[in-house]
This record gives structure tokens, C-alpha cells and sequence, in this order.
């Protein structure tokens, strides 16, 4: 379907550092669509941080959160919405989000990864002594959830407007 006609949601996932937030805001900018972040959803509702979240109440409680969030988003239709970067590893949250929408995941090196997660010190699952080595043992754990995603970008050594604009080829 046409970028400017599809009517459902536009959903962008794959691991931290990719680029979801940053891409989502301008492409939901370039198609006049609001913008929704699932890790935003579930501070706000539940009025704690990700991180807080991770270390009062455990990642399994958090993955609980992302599924009611992922019921919802279900019902609804013409977002562009960015995932936190586990939530679609979950087959269950994968068939929910596709109903409605059309998922596409965005990779990125590691060292690309290392670098823009580097500045930000809000992910509990980041937050260790080897980073990279965090990383690169998470993306050999998720590799198969994300590769069962037909549609991607790379985005490295990309800037988010070329980004936004290659997403929006895909839809
Ligand atoms: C997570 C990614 C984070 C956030 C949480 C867990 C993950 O979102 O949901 O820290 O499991 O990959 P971002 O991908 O937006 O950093």
C-alpha cells in the first residue's frame, strides 16, 4: 500500500540504538500522523521510569506491561509507533501489532549501537561493566525474533530524515 493512503499503523522495532524514537518522530512528522512510544506508554502509566520498573519490580514484569501495551495498540490504527527493542521478540506481540499495522525493524552495527547508547544511561539491560559485550551476547539471543521481521533498514551511518524516508518506500 501507498505510505499516504495505508491506513494502519506504522510500527518501527529492532534493538536499542537503532533509531526507533528519533525515525518515528520525523516520519510520523512526514505523514501528519501522531506519534506514540511504547516505553512512554508504560512510564506514564505506571508513573516510574523504565529503569525503576526494571529494578523494583524485574524485566518479567515489564514484558507483562509491554503486552497490555501491545493489546491496545492492537485496537488502533494510523500511528507511527517505536516499540522498546525487546517488546516484538514475543510472537504473541508480533501477531497482535500485525493485525493493525506494518512492522518494520531497523538494525544498526555494533558500534554504531555502542556509540548512541553510550550517551544515554536510562537502559537497566545496558547498564554493566562490558556493554559491548552486553550487546552483542542480546542481539545473538534475539537474532532469530528479528529476523522473522521481513521488513528493515539499516541504519548506520544513516541520518533519521533518510531513514524516515526509506521506511516510508516500504509501506
Ligand atoms: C529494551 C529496550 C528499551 C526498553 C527496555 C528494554 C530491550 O527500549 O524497552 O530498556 O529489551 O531491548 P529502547 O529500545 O527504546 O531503548
Amino acid at each position: 500500500p501507498s505510505s499516504i493512503t495505508y491506513p494502519g499503523n506504522i510500527i518501527l522495532t529492532g534493538f536499542m540504538g537503532t533509531g526507533k524514537s528519533v525515525v518515528g518522530k520525523r516520519l510520523a512528522a512526514l505523514l501528519g500522523r501522531n506519534f506514540l512510544d511504547t516505553d512512554t506508554i508504560i512510564e506514564q502509566g505506571s508513573g516510574k521510569s523504565v529503569a525503576a520498573i526494571f529494578s523494583q519490580e524485574g524485566e518479567q514484569c515489564f514484558r507483562g506491561y509491554e503486552k497490555e501495551v501491545c493489546r491496545e495498540l492492537s485496537e488502533t490504527r494510523g500511528f507511527v509507533i517505536a516499540t522498546g527493542g525487546g517488546m516484538l521478540l514475543d510472537p504473541e506481540n508480533r501477531k497482535l501489532l500485525s493485525r493493525n499495522g506494518i512492522i518494520i525493524r531497523l538494525d544498526a552495527s555494533i558500534p554504531t549501537i555502542l556509540h548512541r547508547t553510550q550517551r544515554h544511561q536510562h537502559r537497566p539491560l545496558l547498564n554493566c561493566e562490558d556493554s559491548e559485550q552486553r550487546i552483542k551476547s542480546l542481539l545473538a539471543g534475539r537474532s532469530a525474533a528479528y529476523a522473522s521481521l521481513p521488513f528493515h533498514v539499516d541504519t548506520t551511518g544513516m541520518e533519521p530524515d533518510e531513514t524516515a524516508h526509506r521506511a516510508l518506500n516500504i509501506v
